[in-house]
């Protein structure tokens, strides 16, 4: 049995109350046996049973539910830096396309990688993250876009999820865009995912989610469904790429289709809008990307006005989000999209987890749940978003284990 007190603020980060209701508890306890949260309330009412606890030092802090980053595509060969540069130079996606870059060059790039290379350089990434106070990180295939390929980076994630301390929660992506060697028959790769891959990703379990990106440069909403209709009958929850170049219909599809979430929806339709609350479907927002592409972010009040729960994530990827750094799209998400910080704590606990169909185990603190949690150098919520720092973390603690801590010495960190 194991206690943290000493707590300024504890965010339980509930379900109830909606997207601003982060029911924080001043003075805080919490209590956890093996992996499962056993209490959690004021200290003054801390049950006598379980006073003599091994206590843990909340040194004053803020106590978070552990940061679920719910879309990234962690596994990828190479970087893009030269298209950064070309973008603020005033390149086009179109632009970088035809001189061979984009999405298309990292696919290339990740193919020559090599499977045990990949898992290396996603595993460094992964432990870079849980000391930013990251528990769980959902991961996209969608670089390979063949058969060899897409199921080499979702092994890579099965071995991930082996052997890191956190919650690894595998997409199946490889409806990320029609690759080259598709370009003039589409339909047969179409028919490539729906015949061949979804079975096989189903029948290995290589997968939780089935995602596509729709818009005019890869897949139509009539591909979509097709795609995430047969995901969906094989298990895997559909999820979107959804409304984030051009208003393509994507937030009214995943409503249709019941999907966990739509994620980007910078240009979502007020219809759209009002289908999603309908459904219950989560929107993701991905501030991160359209700081990135100089993008107007996605219109959050208007969806949470509409009922809609909004998660933030990073969409670390090597082209429109090349960051892993969850704490700075949460404090993005405030000041892009208006969001408070409480609603995008929110968003990135509870919201999140919801978008990956994972609520019932983790992303709020409560008995019952997964023990994570992170413990930040802030008095509060809003100190700790409107003060970024590189990292405010200082604990964090995955199925009750302590997977970081920050050593004494304030510059100094180490991996537990
Ligand atoms: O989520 N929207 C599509 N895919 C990625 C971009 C990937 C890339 O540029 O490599 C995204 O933003
Ligand atoms: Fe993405």
């Amino acid at each position: 049995m194991k206690l943290i007190e000493n707590i300024a603020q504890l965010a339980t980060c509930r379900a109830e109350g909606g997207q601003g209701e982060i029911h924080a508890i001043a003075d805080a306890a919490m209590v956890w046996e093996g992996s499962t949260i056993r209490w959690v309330g004021p200290r003054r009412e801390l049950p006598a049973e379980y006073r003599g606890a091994e206590r843990l030092d909340g040194r004053g802090g803020l106590v978070v539910p552990g940061l679920v980053d719910c879309h990234t595509h962690l596994a990828f060969g190479g970087w893009r830096a030269d298209e950064f540069t070309q973008r603020i130079q005033g390149a086009s996606n179109l632009d970088i396309a035809r001189a061979g870059g984009g999405i298309a060059r990292t696919v290339r790039l990740t193919r020559e990688a090599g499977e045990d290379a990949l898992y290396q350089r996603a595993r460094g990434f992964v432990r870079e993250m849980i000391p930013l106070g990251v528990t769980t990180i959902e991961c996209k295939s969608g670089y390979g876009l063949d058969r060899e390929h897409e199921l080499e980076l979702l092994r890579v994630y099965r071995r991930l999820a082996e052997t890191e301390p956190v919650g690894i929660v595998p997409t199946f992506l490889g409806a990320h865009v029609v690759p080259q060697e598709y370009r003039e028959r589409r339909e047969a790769y179409v028919a490539l995912l729906v015949d061949e891959l979804i079975p096989t990703v189903a029948a290995e379990r290589l997968a939780a989610c089935c995602d596509v990106f729709v818009e005019e440069s890869a897949f139509t909403v009539e591909e979509a469904r097709r795609i995430l209709l047969a995901g969906r009958a094989a298990g895997l929850a559909p999820r979107l790429h959804a409304d984030q170049l051009t208003s393509s219909g994507g937030a009214e599809l995943a409503a249709e289709v019941g999907a966990l979430s739509a994620d980007h929806l910078e240009h979502v339709s007020d219809r759209g809008i009002a289908a999603m609350g309908n459904a219950g479907v989560v929107a993701v927002s991905l501030p991160i990307a359209s700081l990135y592409l100089g993008q107007p972010p996605m219109p959050a009040r208007r969806l949470i006005v509409a009922g809609v729960g909004v998660a933030v994530a990073t969409d670390f990827n090597p082209g429109s989000a090349p960051s892993y750094h969850l704490p700075f799209a949460m404090t993005l998400a405030c000041t892009l999209q208006r969001m408070t910080p409480a609603e995008s704590l929110k968003g990135a606990t509870f919201y999140a987890a919801k978008a990956l169909g994972l609520e019932q185990r983790v992303g709020s603190l409560e008995a019952g749940k997964s023990a994570d949690f992170a413990l930040i150098d802030a008095p509060d919520v809003e100190h700790w978003l409107y003060h970024l720092r590189p990292n405010a973390c200082r604990l964090t603690v995955a199925g009750g284990q302590v997977v970081w801590r920050v050593s004494d010495r304030p510059d100094s960190r180490e991996l537990a």
